[in-house]
């Protein structure tokens, strides 16, 4: 099985994870990315079973809308029963870094809403340590200059995303060298920074199930 095909095995698994959480008004979370995109394409096929979805960027909104599967601003919904989404790094504690896709924050809202989050990700994302991935920071553009020093100061190196504008009109510092032994601590400490809107540490609300997509078959962690 090629990256691909785990990605997509893993998606159709969510699927089948979430069918029996849904009921006909649940609303269900979905993520951005090329393993959530599979998992859009899979969600149709049950999409009878539940009221609609909230989505965690304008293009997973497209997908789903041209799939018609209903798309409710977060605002106009009660609660999120699961989010579902992929991930650039998993620990084994559950915790990860997110945000290769730049929809980071939007992300981290929709996770925060919701009762379940269910990561989805190929085997080659579970690391023992987080951070060999850049962790992404979506910055206000005016203290990019601010930010990207303090990230210094802790250690990092900070890079700037370039021709890239998130959904929410800010710019992402992807953050090199890292090695997060305290992905709590350092998402609070990064999130205290002045400029930050958000950064891609899903710590302090990891996801409740890892799905990851192996060469062998899905396993839980
Ligand atoms: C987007 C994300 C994605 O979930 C993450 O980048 C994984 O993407 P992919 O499924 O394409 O490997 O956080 O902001």
């Amino acid at each position: 099985m090629n990256q691909d095909e785990m990605k997509q095995a893993v998606a159709q698994a969510a699927v089948e994870t979430i069918e029996p959480m849904l009921q006909d008004d649940s609303i269900v979370g979905v993520g951005t990315g090329s393993t959530a995109n599979y998992f859009i394409d899979a969600l149709a096929a049950i999409k009878h079973k539940f009221d609609g979805t909230v989505a965690s960027s304008i293009a997973s909104a497209e997908r789903l809308k041209n799939l018609h599967i209903p798309v409710f601003e977060l605002n106009s919904v009660f609660d999120v029963a699961v989010y579902v989404d992929g991930a650039d790094e998993s620990n084994h504690q559950l915790q990860l870094i997110k945000g290769g896709g730049g929809a980071l924050t939007r992300e981290k809202i929709v996770a925060a809403v919701s009762e379940q989050f269910v990561c989805i990700i190929d085997a080659s994302k579970i690391v023992d340590v987080l951070g060999t991935f850049p962790l992404p920071i979506e910055v206000i553009p005016m203290a990019r200059g601010h930010v990207a020093r303090e990230v210094l100061a802790l250690g990092g190196d900070p890079r700037y995303r370039q021709g890239f504008t998130t959904d929410n009109g800010n710019i992402i510092l992807d953050v090199y060298q890292l090695e997060i032994r305290s992905p709590e601590e350092l998402e609070q400490t990064i999130n205290n920074i002045t400029g930050v809107v958000c950064n891609g540490l899903f710590a302090a609300r990891p996801a409740n199930q890892v799905l990851i997509g192996t060469a062998t078959g899905v396993q839980t962690l």
